[in-house]
């Protein structure tokens, strides 16, 4: 991709409230892709890597505040060991040869899941590019790398009861709030669109307690395919989708109602 092509239209403030805040995906199919061309899986997460940034990029134009990307699972070190490791690589050759791009478009890129697997050079190069970017502020960038969602509320709960022992708080303040900012997404909203491509309908172990009141968007497209026009269409869903957390839908009507004349008497 050219430099042009990577580059996002100027710091996109006040989006449509139909765009969501938060977009989180699960970004599915590369070795399917790969081999249904008679290629290796490797060649299938490569071609994904392109997918990574115009994703990233597009989020960026429409205005989207974080974008949330599943990269690694916890159960991810399952595959064949030629395979992590071809990953590892890939995911090290991201980190040093992308981060330019981030800091050129105002991104702001953290890193989250359980990062004391992954060897020192990989430590290193998180810290330093997240260092890079840490005053950005025109989208987070969340890679999800060694995460699980189980994972991440059992070191909350380790958190908490660390606090708890050592009197700092009292078990009767854990709530889901408190419980939320133990969380490696702390400081960030739940997300409001869910993405997975490659068919499978299911969670995979990620955000399990964020994705509680999420939009979940399926499709069948493989991710090294995700193209801007099959974005443009998960937007559009989403657009569609009543947001009841809960309420009736007379309820969400009558105060849009009110929310609109409360704007037009301002
Ligand atoms: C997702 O693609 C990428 C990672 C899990 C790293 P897959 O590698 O799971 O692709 P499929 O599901 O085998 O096609
Ligand atoms: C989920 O994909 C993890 C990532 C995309 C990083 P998987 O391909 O590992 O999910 P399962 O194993 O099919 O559920
Ligand atoms: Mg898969």
């Amino acid at each position: 991709m050219s430099p042009v092509e990577n580059k996002i239209s100027p710091c996109v403030k006040n989006p449509d409230p139909a765009i969501p805040r938060h977009i989180a995906v699960i970004m599915d199919g590369n070795g399917r892709w790969a081999k249904s061309r008679g290629q290796s899986r490797i060649m299938g997460h490569r071609k994904g890597a392109e997918s990574v940034r115009r994703i990233i990029r597009l989020s960026g134009d429409r205005g989207v505040e974080y974008l949330t990307l599943f990269a690694f699972s916890s159960e991810n070190w399952q595959r064949p060991p030629r395979e992590v490791k071809l990953l590892m690589e890939l995911f090290i050759s991201v980190l040093e040869k992308d981060i330019d791009i981030l800091v050129e478009n105002g991104v702001r890129l953290r890193i989250v899941g359980d990062l004391k697997r992954f060897g020192n050079r990989i430590c290193k190069l998180i810290k330093k590019a997240e260092l890079r970017t840490a005053s950005n502020s025109c989208m987070q960038l969340t890679i999800a790398a060694n995460y699980g969602g189980r994972w991440d509320i059992t070191q909350a709960c380790q958190q908490l009861a660390a606090k708890s022992s050592s009197g700092e708080i009292n078990p009767d303040e854990i709530n889901e709030e408190l419980l939320s900012r133990h969380l490696v997404t702390d400081g960030m909203p739940d997300p409001d669109l869910f993405i997975r491509t490659g068919g499978e309908k299911r969670i995979s172990n990620f955000l399990i307690w964020q994705l509680a009141y999420t939009e979940l968007y399926f499709t069948d497209v493989l991710w090294p395919d995700f193209s801007k026009q099959n974005f443009a269409d998960a937007l559009q869903w989403f657009a569609k989708r009543e947001r009841r957390f809960g309420k009736t839908s007379e309820q969400i009507l009558s105060q849009a109602l009110d929310n609109r004349h409360s704007e037009v008497s301002k």
